[in-house]
């Protein structure tokens, strides 16, 4: 049954009353060979238009995938694809979960932008060599969906965060929650420079989170007080210009972030978090940092 939630009054569970699930090992990544702006589909890549250093970005990307190598997970890498620009993005094509039982599951998105829409089957591709079951959902009751950029797992917990209004349709959550028999928390976004839940919200472990609270309505605000105990906020210049909030916390401690976010690396360090920083001044031309790089999986 789904069980979609948009306001505290319908919140009939506390975190201890969630199912556990495994943090994911592996990560993906996909290389930047032919990342560039070509396109403008959110405010941020607006005169960025052919402005990308290519070699600038290589190195950035290196310097990435090195650090979550040395943080112990698996690293697949992928070839990017001629005519796809944004696809070295690749926590957006699709939403991948692990069941109860152990059998890995992906849901694959349906693009917002048609100049991304084929990125898709080649992200599908890689899910199929590594024995996951693919749903495609049912188009027809919902517009669009963008994968792990709006809908987000909480840190060890089987229950989902859901980003809506931009990028991504609400109803596709009724849908998203049968299927992974998941509980999801939707949140509205309502601010275009934040049109995906992971520019203005990082999970970092179990009662932790990292926020623009500009970016989300009150109901929004409520539902992610009342679940994380420990909600640090980021200022509008470091939230917009540096893409603070989309960080990742992959473990739990060690926060992988856009260099620079100085006062959101205090907070962090202070509630006993390790900052790495990370150079990723190419991909903010596209409206992307460090988490929407990735994707973490099973
Ligand atoms: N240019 C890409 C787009 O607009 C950037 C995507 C960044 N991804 C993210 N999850 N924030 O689709």
């Amino acid at each position: 049954m789904a069980n979609v939630i948009t306001s505290v009054n319908e919140l009939d569970f506390g975190l201890k009353d969630l199912e556990s699930m495994p943090a994911p090992g592996k990560v993906l990544l996909v290389k930047p060979t032919f990342f560039s702006v070509e396109y403008v589909i959110n405010p941020h890549m607006e005169g960025h238009v052919g402005n990308v250093d290519k070699l600038q970005a290589q190195n950035e990307w290196e310097h990435l995938k090195s650090a979550y190598e040395e943080l112990g997970l698996y690293v697949h890498v992928e070839e990017g694809r001629r005519g796809f620009p944004d696809m070295v993005f690749c926590a957006n094509q699709s939403l991948p979960n692990i069941t109860k039982e152990g059998t890995k599951q992906v849901v694959m998105s349906v693009m917002n932008a048609d100049e991304r829409k084929g990125e898709v089957p080649f992200i599908q591709k890689v899910y199929e060599d590594s024995s996951y079951d693919i749903v495609h959902l049912d188009g027809s009751r919902f517009h669009s969906f963008e994968g792990m950029g709006d809908a987000i797992w909480h840190f060890k917990r089987r229950l989902l965060w859901g980003g809506y209004g931009f990028r991504t349709s609400k109803d596709v959550y009724e849908i998203i929650s049968e299927t992974f028999d998941t509980p999801v928390i939707a949140l509205e976004l309502t601010n275009p420079k934040f049109y995906h839940l992971d520019t203005c919200f990082c999970v970092l472990d179990e009662h932790s989170a990292l926020i623009y609270p500009e970016a989300f309505t009150d109901e929004g605000l409520e539902l992610i007080h009342s679940i994380f105990t420990n909600v640090i906020e980021a200022s509008k210049y470091e939230a917009e210009k540096l893409f603070a909030c989309n960080a990742t916390c992959p473990d739990g401690k060690n926060v992988f972030i856009q260099q620079g976010c100085v006062d959101v690396n205090h907070k962090l360090k202070d509630a006993g978090f390790k900052v790495h920083e990370f150079s990723t001044y190419e991909f903010l031309k596209s409206g992307g940092s460090v988490f929407c790089m990735k994707m973490l999986l099973w």
